[in-house]
């Protein structure tokens, strides 16, 4: 068997480290499409993952954030890859997720006669606002082997019947997390002496840090909270904080502090010390079901993808709504602790699981 892995951003990187270490450089290519260009949303998982550094890595056109230049971008990728998959013939082309990324990689697969692999197979929002929801369900359909994370995420895919096959594996991240945390206790690079009982932020979802009014209205949530926070900010929503306004809002405010986004030991340190996790990230919301981790996340979206951590109690969808914030905020400070001891995502053995079907199959 010889695979094609293709990733382009953070939580890719993360989420394929646990297959990219079974496997070797005769039998898997690696490939990053650069999505993600920056060293601190890329090669730093690379570094902190300790997995091989790609074989081929493009450089593609920065994104002006026109309304056409997410299309560009996804053009821009299968140009690159059908070239890269006709050199290296592989048997499968193996992505993870749901961004522009992976659906390019997977148009590439199929038009080049390469099955296509999807790891984290029948996640829905049923929000169609999200790019990520396109991505996904095409993908899904695309897709020879559907690697779902849950029974839930299986059925969804019956009830769409897709023609490829589904296995349910649990997800990935889990398995990096087991594979990192003790790594991450030692090798943490953060001072949080002084921040006692913080709660960690992360946003970054289109629909919310795109929109003056939703993003304005998160802001003041967490800022008239009064909690002290910790939030590792990612670009886009640096950028568009700065571009309404906001930013200074945040850096004046006595409760949060506004830093870079962190490497993966920092911010696995980060979600262990928090007292509970504000966020709309998907992959966090994974993360805090692992039994190294276990914390309450208050989703700040309309709809989330992954309803198992809500019905297990690990995560409660709030909204975007101020008011609803706030209040979100303080019941979470009397009422944070995780009574649940179920594992939704599964017990971190998901590569294990995927690669094995792979190796009978192909
Ligand atoms: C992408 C994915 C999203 C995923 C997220 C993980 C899509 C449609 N979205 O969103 O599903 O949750 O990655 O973090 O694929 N930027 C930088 N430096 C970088 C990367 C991005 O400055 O290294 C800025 C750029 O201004 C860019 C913007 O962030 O225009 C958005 O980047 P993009 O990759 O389009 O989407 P994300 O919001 O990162
Ligand atoms: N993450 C990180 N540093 C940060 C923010 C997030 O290492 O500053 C990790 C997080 O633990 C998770 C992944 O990045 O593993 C999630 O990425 P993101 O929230 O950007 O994307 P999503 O999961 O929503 O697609």
């Amino acid at each position: 068997m010889k695979v094609a892995i293709v990733m382009g951003t953070r939580p890719e990187i993360i989420k394929l480290s646990s297959i990219i270490k079974l496997l070797n450089k005769k039998n898997s290519t690696i490939i990053f499409t650069g999505q993600h260009y920056d060293f601190n949303m890329s090669m730093q998982f690379i570094k902190d993952l300790d997995i091989r550094k790609p074989d081929y890595s493009m450089k593609l056109t920065k994104l002006q954030n026109t309304t056409t230049d997410r299309a560009t971008q996804i053009g821009e990728i299968v140009l690159n890859l059908a070239k890269i998959i006709s050199k290296i013939e592989p048997d499968t082309v193996i992505v993870q997720g749901d961004t522009n990324t992976v659906l390019a990689a997977a148009i590439t697969g199929i038009k080049c006669s390469v099955p296509v692999t999807h790891v984290e197979a029948g996640l829905r929002s049923n929000d169609w606002r999200m790019p990520e929801e396109h991505n996904r369900i095409a993908v899904d359909h695309i897709s020879e082997f559907l690697f779902a994370p849950t029974e839930h995420a299986k059925k969804t895919l019956q009830g769409e019947k897709v023609h490829g096959k589904t296995y349910v594996t649990g997800n990935t991240s889990i398995d990096a997390i087991q594979q990192n945390i003790s790594k991450a206790e030692k090798k943490a690079n953060l001072s949080i002496e002084k921040k006692n009982d913080f709660a960690l932020v992360t946003l970054h979802r289109g629909e919310n840090v795109d929109n003056k009014e939703t993003l304005s209205s998160i802001v003041q949530g967490l800022v008239q909270s009064k909690m002290d926070m910790i939030f590792p900010a990612h670009p886009r929503t640096v950028k568009q904080l700065q571009r309404f306004g906001l930013y200074k809002k945040l850096q004046e405010s006595d409760n949060i502090l506004i830093i870079p986004p962190v490497g993966y030991f920092d911010m696995l340190y980060l979600m262990k010390k928090s007292k509970f996790i504000i966020s709309d990230s998907g992959g966090v919301q994974e993360e805090a079901t692992s039994p190294s981790i276990r914390k309450k996340v208050l989703i700040v979206r309309k709809s989330t993808d992954r309803p198992e951590a809500v019905k297990t109690g690990y995560s409660e969808l709030v909204g975007t709504c101020t008011q609803k914030i706030i209040q979100a905020i303080r019941d979470a400070q009397d009422n944070h602790k995780i009574t649940s001891d179920a594992n939704p995502y599964g017990n971190g053995h998901s590569a294990e699981k995927i690669l094995s079907v792979l190796r009978k199959t192909l």
